[in-house]
């Protein structure tokens, strides 16, 4: 069963081939014209996305001597995201599956980020329940997952998602755009215990987050003169110390086995470290996507793709799926559009 997985969502396009859930090849072009903007700027990523994606999808098959045909399944993001950005990839899956008579999915990139862990080779099936927190530019959720076919939506952020209080505090700071890596970067030089930052909403056993107080916190440290490395250090302490607090009372209260954390903030050196630490002192099992694999790419499309089949086979979205730039909702599933 071979899949063509897109994915469009913001400002990264990729493309990647898999059977079943193992990635056969894949591709990333990452926009660098949003470098200097201060963010991403939707109408260039959409016209980025319509210019590379035809050549990333032509590389990816030569390089794998597949051709377009043998393609049972064509997966692509269908939201939540940048409309116009998404509108790219979905409209190109669905034009390829109409031309070979293939499958077409159309899927939710929310659940693709968790899914990245479906059919994960390496560490073998997951034990459930499992708690669960996707942590992006766009998201913070927390899920129980009873199975891969039960994911429940627990909790969220209540304004910024993790990955956006990163940027905007590492734009504060003159670091550039995206700002998660860079100032993950600059903390590894810092002293994590040499300021204090506020923990909004501190209680571990509610399963929500805030994160736009911090930068008037982060403001306040830069003007009083603490070193930037410093802020850096006790920025990336602070928020990965709330991510992990809260993933880890979740887990203890739906008596999870497996603990689970994806999206671009995933990549985190500080949460990393310490749901490591935590996870294995009290006897979790660990699941942390591989650093290429928590920031936006098809490999976990694809895997969500595959997450649809086994629950049903007769899967197939329509050729009316539409783009969607938010998710709410209390269960999440692969698919967006069924
Ligand atoms: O999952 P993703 O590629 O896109 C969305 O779905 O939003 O996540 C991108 C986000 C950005 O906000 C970026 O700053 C953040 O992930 N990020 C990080 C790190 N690497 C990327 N945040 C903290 N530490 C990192 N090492
Ligand atoms: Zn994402």
């Amino acid at each position: 069963m071979l899949t063509l997985a897109v994915e469009t969502s913001c400002d990264d396009s990729a493309v990647a081939l898999l059977e079943g859930t193992r990635p056969l090849a894949e591709k990333v072009s990452s926009q660098t014209v949003h470098a200097g903007l201060g963010g991403v700027v939707p109408e260039l990523a959409s016209r980025m996305h319509l210019e590379v994606l035809p050549g990333l999808v032509e590389s990816l098959l030569a390089e794998s001597g597949t051709s377009i045909r043998d393609i049972d399944t064509f997966a692509a993001t269908a939201g939540p995201g940048l409309v116009g950005s998404l509108l790219v990839g979905l409209s190109w899956s669905k034009a390829a599956a109409f031309a070979t008579g293939g499958r077409f999915l159309g899927i939710n990139h929310v659940a693709s980020h968790l899914f990245i862990h479906y059919g994960d080779e390496t560490l073998g099936p997951v034990s459930f329940p499992a708690a669960a927190l996707v942590a992006s530019g766009g998201h913070t959720s927390l899920f129980v997952l009873e199975s891969w076919d039960d994911c429940r939506f627990a909790g969220g952020t209540r304004d910024d998602a993790a990955g956006e209080a990163f940027d905007k505090t590492a734009k504060l700071m003159g670091l550039g755009y995206p700002g998660g890596a860079l100032l993950d970067r600059l903390a590894a030089e810092g002293d994590a215990s040499s300021a204090s930052l506020p923990s909004p909403l501190d209680d571990p056993d509610l399963p929500e987050f805030s994160f736009s107080g911090l930068k008037t916190a982060v403001r306040s440290l830069l003007s009083a003169g603490t070193k930037p490395e410093d802020v850096a250090a006790c920025f990336c302490r602070t928020v990965s110390s709330i991510l992990s607090t809260k993933l880890l009372a979740l887990a203890a209260s739906a008596r999870a086995r497996t603990v689970m954390a994806a999206g671009g903030v995933s990549a985190n050196s500080f949460l990393r470290a310490g749901l490591a630490g935590e996870c294995s002192r009290r006897g979790l099992d660990l699941r942390l996507p591989a650093l290429r694999w928590t920031t936006d790419n098809a490999v976990m499309v694809g895997r969500a793709a595959a997450a649809a089949l086994e629950a049903d086979p007769s899967a197939c979205s329509p050729f009316s799926c539409n783009a969607f730039a938010r998710w709410t909702g209390t269960r999440l599933g692969p698919l967006a559009c069924a």
